[in-house]
Order: structure tokens, then C-alpha cells, then sequence
């Protein structure tokens, strides 16, 4: 008997399903990110019959087709999936047949069905594609997109008025495709296309060939501005202009968007989006919405656009934000209002997840960088959509009452429950100075682990990036390099983090050398670096994250790695011990001004960090284990063995008090310093 894993038809048919998904999720042309669905239907051995069984293979719930595996695949069993027509209880009750696929998987059926399954089931061929491309969704959300696909396609593709996904749209399209036997596929109103062929070459080149001759007749059959004529003052700025109007902008629009809940932002100044705010047409259109049922709830409904042009000053684009943030509020509750029933899922925030501001860009949000990034992409995908629509005929999506039915589907609802809890920092995005190695390092490294993206900042650009690549992908930890004594690069960074995360809400002060010297031999140039760095550095670092934390409104963290030498005396440490002693006051006054900003000043006193320490390596290191008359190696060992509880204290130590003191915990405390130093009676507080 042969097992299904050496069935030759069957691994074929799954491995040439995985291809072929990859080629077309990898062209966004073709499909939004985790946008569509595949599958392939072949024979394998039943390894309880030994007989031949038919399965389907299609993409399973989630995921994208770019990188889909086997194991993003669900398998069902094709007779019993069939089968479910003749138990199907009508439309009204068709979300429980998801639950019925259930009981047609084969073996442990893989990835969980999708809302899906039914049409790639149903319709009689052995490959088929369901895509959202913004070619075929131009013709799906145009007002006569019916005869457009006609006149485009012939009798090759058949128009689907729009019904939302599930299993009466699988039988209606199993009946167009039985009906139609010439026809390569259809266009589904409102949503998107789905495409078929006997063999995975077939189904590919008839996806391909629907998209690309949407496409091409959009580029020949297009109005010349199908945005309408460039409305004075609202054209994109100069790029560093926008950049720097996007970042005095993105702190307080991020606030906004987190008035329910904390967001991580995205800005995009892509031409795409430029444009679209450039012409006269783009407040009917943005205020139309979105259509693809994959968009709403990454995008809501529709987004905030500022209506100001370019040459607005930031304090008027505030003030007008700020308005338009009361009445995006008001507008998107009376949606919910308008079209919950009783069973609906309960409001899920008001605020916009997409906000256009005119000459500067999008700022997207979401709870992490990814969804962010992705509700972003899907604005520029609706953009693309609603030019081809406009641009052959007018953009008629898919009205409210449906859009909510999406938005507030039981099956979403119920995929949205069974997300695993957010981690303790989501949404919170970390600034952490110095960070490229050591104490610094490791704090990027902890807050990333519990969920918060984080800015690395040091002085070498490399070592900073190399720091944040280790930490995570670029939805994870961005480097940029920043001399903290330096004003303009602090203010250079800050904005930075607002640009790459939509804001800071942690601002970890690390930066910092160490120079052991006598009183004597303190050079003038050796105090002032070591005051630059960390007294002024730090001042400078909290004063502009201050503005951000501010303009947020979100309340937020400043932490200080100051040094059990704030308040240890010592000999040959004057410079070093003076600028942390300053820093730990900063921490005092800046709790006490703070305070009422909702943002916690507090400090961490390390001692005896060797291990991983650049301040220990260069030089500090050999001489302090010189003045304690051990080798240099041992200086960990004989640090551990000065403190009250013998342990030696590693850059994770110090990492993990940073978490406790910005962690959901500690919501109370502020102008406190926490001790991390095993132990060390003479540097006890008091
Ligand atoms: N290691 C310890 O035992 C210990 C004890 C008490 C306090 N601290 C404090 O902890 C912090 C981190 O120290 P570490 O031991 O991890 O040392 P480290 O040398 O490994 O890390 C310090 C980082 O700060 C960066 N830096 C230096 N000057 C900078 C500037 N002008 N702008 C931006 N970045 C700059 C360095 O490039 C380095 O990556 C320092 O403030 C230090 O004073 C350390
Ligand atoms: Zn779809």
C-alpha cells in the first residue's frame, strides 16, 4: 500500500499548488498580502482502504499566497465536501457549513478551512484561483462592471454580482462555471476574481490573462486624471519637506488613532498615495471606502483625510486633525450603530486606521508594525482599484450594510477570539539609546521580546542596524545612528522612531562611556565628554521624546541606566560618577515634571556589568581590575563575589528591571532608581 506522502499524484498536485500560489502572491499584481486562495484537487491512496480518495488541497484560513508552505494548506476529502450541498441549510444559515468542513478533512487535514473551501470545492475543475487584483477588483467595484466585463472579456468571463464570501457564493460560481463550459473564470462584483483550468498551467494562465487584459484595457480605455484635475495647493511637497511635516505630524495623529487602543503607525509618502491627494476627486472617493472584503478590517471602512492643503501649518493641520478625529469617531459609531443587530460583536474602537494628510502621505495603524504596514498597502491597493474604476467608469463599491457584514462577521469575530493574548508591551514602541551592544542591547533586545518594536540607536550606523537585525525583522527593531550629545541628531532620531513606528512611548537613556581617572588626571576634554554623552545626552534625548510623548497623549516611559556610582563614592571616578549622579537627578525632576503627562521617569543603577560591556572591554575593564588587583578576566567573578547576594550581574539583569519598570506592572511608580547590582550595602538608597 502506498502512503499518501509517496503518492505520486497527489504530492504532485499539492507541490505544483505551492508553486504556483508563490509565482502569483509573489507579483502584487496579482493579489493583496494574504489576499485569495488556491487549490488543486487530485487522487490519493486511503491508507485505511487502501483505495484511491479524492482530495482538495487549497489554501487554508490566513496566510499569503507569496509564501505559502504545505502546511498552509487544508485537505479535505472531495466526496464528503460535495456532499455538504445536500445537507446545506440555505443562505441564511451558510457560516455554519465552515464548521462542517470539519468532517471532511483527510488525516489531520492541515491548515484550518477557509470561509472559501466551498468555492474552490464545488466548482467542477481541478485547479483554481481566487485573487484580489487591483485590475480585476477596477472592474468589480465599477458601476457597470457587468457590461465592462462583458465588452473585455467576451463570453471568457462571467460577471458574479456581489454576494458576500461562503458557501452560496461557491455554488453560485459551481453554476457558472457548469453553465458557461467556454468560460475561463469570473469576476466576482465588489470583490475580486476567480479563475480555473484543468491542469495548475491552465488555472495560472487563466488568472494571468484576466488580470493583465483588465489591466491593459484600463491603460488604453482610461480618462486622461480619473482622479479629476490637481486641486491647488494639495500636490506633494518636497521629499524632505513631507518627511519632516510627516514627523512634526505623526506623534499626535498616532495618539488620535490610539484613542481606544495602542497603535503602532506606518507612514508611506509613496507617489501613489501623493497623487491620489493631489486631485480634486479624492475626498468623494475616500470618503466611498474601500471594497475588498479583505480591506475592512485592516482599514475600517473608510480613512480620515485632512481636508487642508499642503502649505497648512502644522499647528492648523493639528487643530484640524483633531476635529476630524471628534467627527471620523461620531460618523464611524453611527455606522456601527445603523447596521449592528442583536447578535452583532461589539464595537470594535472608532478610530481611523488610515489617516491622509494632503502634500505628506498615509499613516497607517495596527497593533503591530506588520498590521500597520500591510493596512497601508492596502489603502495603495483600494487607490489602484478606485483609478481603474474611475478611469473607464465610477467607483461604486459595495454598500455600507455589506461592508459592516464583513467588518462584523460572527467568523471574524470568532478568528479574531482565538488570537493568542497580546504580549505585555504590543503597541508600544521602544526607544533605546546606545543600544548597539551591552546593557543597551540587551534592553532592545527584552522589550522586543515582549512585544515592543524598537528603535536601536548608537553611534555607528552598522553596528546599530546589525544590532536590530539580530533582534528582529524590520517590523521588529529599526538601527539609526545618533550621537545623543548632539541635538540635531537626537531630534534626527527621534523622528526617526516616529517615522518607523508612528512614535515612542519608551525612551530608554543608555548611551554611555567610562574613563577611570583621578581627580589629577581628568583632562578638561574627558569631563566634557563623559558629562556630553550622558548628562547632556540624556537631557537632550528626553527633552525631544518628551514633545513626541506629549503631542501623543499616551502617557509613556523614560528610563535612565544611571550607575550604582550616582551614589557610591569612590576614588579615580570623578568625571564618570558626576555626569551619572546628574543623571539621576534628571530622573527626580523629570518624574516631578512629567507627571502629569501621564509619563513615568524612573532609573536603573547597574554595577559590575562586565560581561558584554563595550565599557568594560575598552580599557574601564583592565583598569579596574588593576586597581582590585585581578586579572582582567576574573573581573565578573570578583564583582559577584563583592555583592551581598554573590551573583554576578549580566546585561539581562539590567534589561529585565527596564521591562518591570515599563511593564503593565508598574504603573505607579515614578522618580524611583531600582538597584541592580547584586547587592551593594554602601550604594543602598535612602
Ligand atoms: N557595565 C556596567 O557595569 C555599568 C554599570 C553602571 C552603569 N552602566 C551604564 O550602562 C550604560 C551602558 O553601558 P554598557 O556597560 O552596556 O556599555 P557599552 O559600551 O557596551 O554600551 C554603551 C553604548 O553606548 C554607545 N555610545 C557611546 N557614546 C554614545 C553617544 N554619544 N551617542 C550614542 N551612543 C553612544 C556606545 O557606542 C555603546 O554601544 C552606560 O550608560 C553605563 O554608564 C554600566
Ligand atoms: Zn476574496
Amino acid at each position: 500500500m502506498t502512503s499518501p506522502q509517496s503518492s505520486p499524484q497527489g504530492s504532485s498536485a499539492a507541490a505544483e499548488l505551492i508553486a504556483r500560489s508563490n509565482r502569483l502572491g509573489s507579483d502584487p499584481k496579482n493579489t493583496n498580502y494574504a489576499g485569495g486562495n488556491t487549490s488543486a484537487k487530485g487522487t490519493e491512496t486511503d491508507p485505511v482502504t487502501g483505495e484511491p480518495v479524492e482530495l482538495l488541497w487549497v489554501k487554508g484560513s490566513g496566510g499569503d499566497l507569496g509564501t505559502l508552505k504545505e502546511s498552509g494548506l487544508a485537505v479535505l476529502r472531495l466526496d464528503r465536501m460535495r456532499a455538504l450541498v445536500g445537507v446545506y441549510p440555505g443562505l441564511e444559515r451558510e457560516d455554519e457549513m465552515v464548521a462542517a468542513f470539519d468532517y471532511c478533512l483527510h488525516g489531520k487535514g492541515g491548515a484550518a478551512p477557509s470561509i472559501d473551501t466551498a468555492m474552490h470545492g464545488l466548482v467542477d475543475a481541478a485547479h483554481v484561483d481566487h485573487l484580489h487584483p487591483d485590475s480585476g477588483i477596477a472592474i468589480a467595484t465599477a458601476k457597470d462592471g457587468q457590461e465592462l466585463t462583458a465588452t473585455i472579456f467576451g463570453d471568457q468571463v462571467v460577471w458574479v454580482p456581489w454576494r458576500r464570501p461562503g458557501f452560496q457564493l461557491g455554488l453560485d460560481i459551481a453554476e457558472i462555471k457548469e453553465k458557461n463550459p467556454q468560460a475561463r473564470g469570473c469576476i466576482l462584483g465588489g470583490h475580486g476574481i476567480t479563475a480555473w483550468g484543468d491542469t495548475s498551467a491552465e488555472a495560472e494562465e487563466a488568472s494571468l490573462w484576466i488580470i493583465d487584459t483588465a489591466a491593459a484595457h484600463i491603460a488604453e480605455h482610461s480618462k486622461a486624471e480619473p482622479f479629476g484635475p490637481p486641486l491647488e495647493g494639495y500636490g506633494a511637497l518636497p521629499a524632505e519637506e513631507r518627511r519632516a511635516r510627516a514627523a512634526a505630524l505623526g506623534a499626535t495623529i498616532r495618539g488620535l488613532a490610539s484613542t481606544d487602543r495602542a497603535m503602532v503607525g506606518h507612514f508611506t509618502d509613496a507617489d501613489v498615495v501623493l497623487d491620489f491627494l493631489a486631485a480634486s476627486e479624492h475626498p468623494r472617493l475616500a470618503e466611498l471606502g474601500t471594497s475588498c472584503p479583505d480591506h475592512f478590517l485592516r482599514t475600517k471602512v473608510k480613512p480620515l483625510v485632512l481636508d487642508l492643503p499642503a502649505s497648512a501649518t502644522i499647528e492648523e493641520s493639528i487643530a484640524r486633525l483633531k476635529e476630524l478625529h471628534v467627527a471620523y469617531r461620531e460618523d464611524y459609531q453611527g455606522y456601527y450603530d445603523r447596521n449592528a443587530v442583536a447578535d452583532s460583536p461589539a464595537i470594535r474602537g472608532a478610530d481611523p486606521l488610515v489617516v491622509l494628510v494632503p502634500g505628506v502621505g498615509m499613516f497607517s495603524y495596527g497593533k503591530d508594525k506588520q498590521t500597520a504596514r500591510v493596512a497601508g498597502e492596502f489603502y495603495v491597493n483600494a487607490i489602484n482599484v478606485m483609478r481603474g474604476a474611475e478611469g473607464l467608469s465610477t467607483y461604486a463599491p459595495i454598500d455600507e450594510a455589506e461592508k459592516f457584514r464583513i467588518e462584523y462577521w460572527a467568523l471574524e469575530e470568532a478568528k479574531l477570539q482565538r488570537m493568542p493574548k497580546p504580549k505585555p508591551l504590543a503597541g508600544r514602541i521602544a526607544l533605546v539609546t546606545g543600544a548597539a551592544g551591552g546593557i543597551g542591547k540587551a534592553t532592545a533586545t527584552k522589550l522586543a521580546a515582549e512585544g515592543a518594536c524598537v528603535v536601536v540607536a548608537d553611534l555607528d550606523l552598522a553596528r546599530a542596524q546589525a544590532a536590530a537585525a539580530e533582534i528582529g525583522g524590520s517590523d521588529v527593531a529599526v538601527g539609526v545612528a545618533a550621537d545623543v550629545s548632539q541635538e540635531s541628531a537626537v531630534q534626527a532620531m527621534v523622528d526617526a522612531a516616529v517615522l518607523a513606528f508612528g512614535g515612542v512611548d519608551l525612551v530608554v537613556n543608555n548611551a554611555g562611556l567610562s574613563l577611570s581617572k583621578s581627580l589629577l588626571e581628568t583632562t578638561e576634554a574627558d569631563w566634557d565628554l563623559q558629562h556630553n554623552v550622558m548628562a547632556k545626552g540624556s537631557f537632550l534625548v528626553s527633552k525631544a521624546a518628551a514633545r513626541v510623548l506629549i503631542d501623543q497623549g499616551m502617557g509613556g516611559d523614560v528610563i535612565y541606566i544611571s550607575s550604582k556610582n550616582s551614589v557610591f563614592a569612590g576614588p579615580n571616578n570623578i568625571a564618570y560618577s558626576a555626569t551619572k549622579a546628574d543623571q539621576a537627578h534628571q530622573v527626580r525632576l523629570l518624574a516631578a515634571e512629567l507627571g502629569e503627562h501621564g509619563v513615568k521617569v524612573n532609573g536603573v543603577n547597574p554595577d559590575g556589568v562586565v560581561a558584554g560591556s563595550g565599557i568594560f572591554a575598552s580599557g574601564w575593564g583592565a583598569n579596574r581590575a588593576a586597581v582590585y588587583g585581578v586579572e582582567e578576566k576574573d573581573l565578573g567573578k570578583f564583582y559577584a563575589q563583592r555583592t551581598i547576594l554573590k551573583r554576578e550581574v549580566l546585561p539581562e539583569h539590567i534589561a529585565n528591571a527596564v521591562f518591570v519598570l515599563c511593564g503593565p506592572d508598574m504603573t505607579h511608580t515614578t522618580g524611583l532608581h531600582v538597584p541592580v547590582d547584586a547587592g551593594v550595602a554602601a550604594a543602598f538608597l535612602r
